[in-house]
């Protein structure tokens, strides 16, 4: 069992405030609100963002990169583009004294008996439970519309009227509506991911090029080689594109103002 480790006296955090610590190799978000103390990990899962470096509301802190929010309480994702918690860690006050333990990721409440100026800590998973309840969303099978098991491409009824209508920008959009984030099962047009759709001859004057400047809510995304190749599949479904090249941009960058209504809806966001 992991032990408590002095990080601070209560005098040198003001409430409401926050202060970087370092428990045992760890960077560790201590927080003062409300007469209580809170911890949680200094990493954003977005993509790593210094969570202690970011607005502190009540309690809610957020991300001062993307401007995803925790709960600092239980470091559930309150918003996006987070959807997954940050690790909460344990917090003892005693004569003036701050102590924290380490929790282990996946680990429960620990059990002990804690002061009353520190409540019961356990993560919880604010948005990605929509993963567990959609998993079963799929591609109907269809050749056009297979996709790997890490990427979500839809096949609604009209897509083949899709493929034959007047190529347009609105069209692509419209195609591209298929194609959703693995984790979020957001299209990634109402994700605000997809900033151009450009067109131009290709060889074959009957058919069109077709540029398209997408980009990612990370850098990193994990699900970005797949997103490419989907995008990719779905445009080329219609009759007129020759080919599909897609350019990943990063300025500017993606924040969650970009989503539509929709996908607020979706995700749950107000
Ligand atoms: S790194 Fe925190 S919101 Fe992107």
């Amino acid at each position: 069992m992991p032990e408590f480790f002095h990080v601070a006296d209560v005098a040198d955090v003001s409430d409401p405030g926050k202060i970087l610590v370092e428990v045992d190799g760890e960077m560790i978000a201590l927080f003062h609100v409300g007469g209580s103390f809170y911890a949680i990990d200094d990493v954003c899962t977005h993509d790593g963002g210094p969570l202690v470096d970011g607005e502190l509301q009540d309690y809610t802190i957020a991300c001062p990169r993307h401007g995803a929010k925790f709960d600092i309480r239980t470091g559930a994702a309150l918003s996006m583009p987070a959807i997954r918690p940050t690790l909460a860690h344990d917090v003892k006050v005693e004569n003036g004294s701050v102590s924290v333990r380490i929790r282990e990721p996946g680990s429960g409440p620990s059990g002990n008996p804690a002061p009353a100026s520190v409540p019961a800590v356990g993560a919880v998973h604010a948005v990605s439970s929509q993963k567990e309840d959609t998993t079963t969303r799929s591609h109907d099978g269809t050749s056009a519309n297979t996709t790997s098991a890490n990427t979500t491409v839809g096949a609604p009824a009209e897509t083949q009227s899709l493929t034959t209508q007047t190529l347009s920008e609105d069209l692509v959009r419209e195609l591209l509506k298929q194609v959703k984030d693995p984790e979020l099962f957001v299209n990634i047009v109402d994700l605000g991911l997809i900033y151009d759709v450009s067109f131009s001859p290709a060889p074959d004057q009957s058919k069109q090029l077709v540029s398209i400047d997408m980009t990612m809510t990370s850098p990193a995304c994990p699900a970005g080689p797949q997103l490419i190749a989907d995008t990719k599949r779905v445009v080329n479904t219609h009759e007129k594109v020759a080919d599909v090249e897609v350019r990943i941009v990063m300025e500017p960058p993606w924040t969650p103002d970009r989503m539509t209504d929709d996908a607020r809806d979706q995700l749950g966001i107000f």
